[in-house]
């Protein structure tokens, strides 16, 4: 193994620093910033993660008022208690896990969100800010990878980003963000999919490339052009077992790369808590 490695976790760590400096500075002007959560149904694989969310978001200095719904809640209760935490003056940021029980509609659960409390930044009305340039919660997963792209000093403004997958949470928001006008962006991005039949040929030129595509393995070293930066966005888990896009072996042949295990994600949830304070500030001001 060759490349320089590109973990999240001091990336996170920056973020969240900053980020209790912040609630620091609001609790002391005696506003509690609150981030509540919604979990539907009782996967374990979810109660986990709202469990991790909602310890962190206390060890940072969030309350964290949460509703379980049972597994067989309708689409109308859900939208209700979406609704009631919106227009809850004290609650500044909401989750609702994902994914749902298959019943129920999350993107129309979603859209009953206020967007300016909509921390994982994917409400209809966030995307269409994100698409025009204007302030509001980032899609987290694609905020993480800038943040992480600059924390490690990789230059990206100028530079030729080829994105593998359009889908909503990563690859196309993803592409719009890198393309915004911006030190840490400002790169010529191009996204390939399925359509793309020869994709390889646009990751072979690639200054860097992010795989998104959630297929195990489907970067390989000879798609990846020497010394170049390789992100791993995409994973897919089977059981526990967590199977990302980008080869292990890609390592060989890039400059630097995301760690297996602890690249992309752990600037994921860092970006959650990011607009979750900016939301408590906004409501705030
Ligand atoms: N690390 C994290 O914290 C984190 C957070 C969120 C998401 N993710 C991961 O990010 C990945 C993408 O999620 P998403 O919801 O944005 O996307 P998605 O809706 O799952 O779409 C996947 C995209 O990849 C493309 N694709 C799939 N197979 C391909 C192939 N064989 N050749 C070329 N393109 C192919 C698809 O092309 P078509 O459009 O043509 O079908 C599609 O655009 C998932 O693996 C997800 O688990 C990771």
């Amino acid at each position: 193994m060759s490349a320089r490695l590109l973990p999240g976790g001091p990336v996170a760590e920056s973020i969240l620093s900053e980020v209790s400096d912040r609630v620091r500075v609001l609790r002391d002007k005696g506003v509690t910033p609150a981030l509540a959560t919604i979990l539907v149904g009782d996967d374990d694989a979810s109660a986990g993660y709202i469990r991790i969310k909602q310890r962190q978001a206390a060890d940072l200095g969030f309350v964290s008022p949460h509703a379980h719904l049972p597994a067989d809640t309708t689409q109308a209760e859900l939208e209700r208690v979406i609704a009631e935490f919106s227009a809850d003056s004290a609650v500044h940021g909401l989750l609702v896990q994902h994914p749902v029980p298959g019943h129920l509609d999350y993107d129309v659960a979603l859209a009953a969100m206020d967007p300016d409390k909509d921390v994982d930044g994917m409400h209809p009305v966030n995307m269409g800010r994100l698409a025009l340039g204007l302030p509001g919660p980032l899609p987290c997963t694609p905020a993480g990878i800038e943040a992480l792209l600059a924390f490690h000093d990789i230059p990206v403004a100028g530079r030729e980003v080829v994105i593998l997958g359009r889908g909503a949470t990563l690859g196309r928001p993803l592409a719009m963000l890198l393309a915004q006008k911006r030190p840490t962006a400002n790169a010529a991005v191009t996204v390939v999919h399925t359509g793309v039949k020869d994709w390889p040929r646009y990751t072979q030129r690639a200054e860097i490339l992010i795989a998104a595509a959630g297929v195990p393995g489907i970067i390989q070293p000879e798609h990846v052009r020497p010394g170049s930066t390789v992100i791993g966005g995409g994973v897919r888990y089977e059981g526990r077992r967590l199977l990302p896009d980008v080869d292990e072996s890609c390592a060989e042949v890039a400059g630097a790369i995301t760690p297996r295990v602890g690249g992309v994600g752990p600037t994921t949830v860092a970006m959650l808590f990011r607009n979750a304070i900016t939301a408590a500030e906004r409501a705030s001001s």
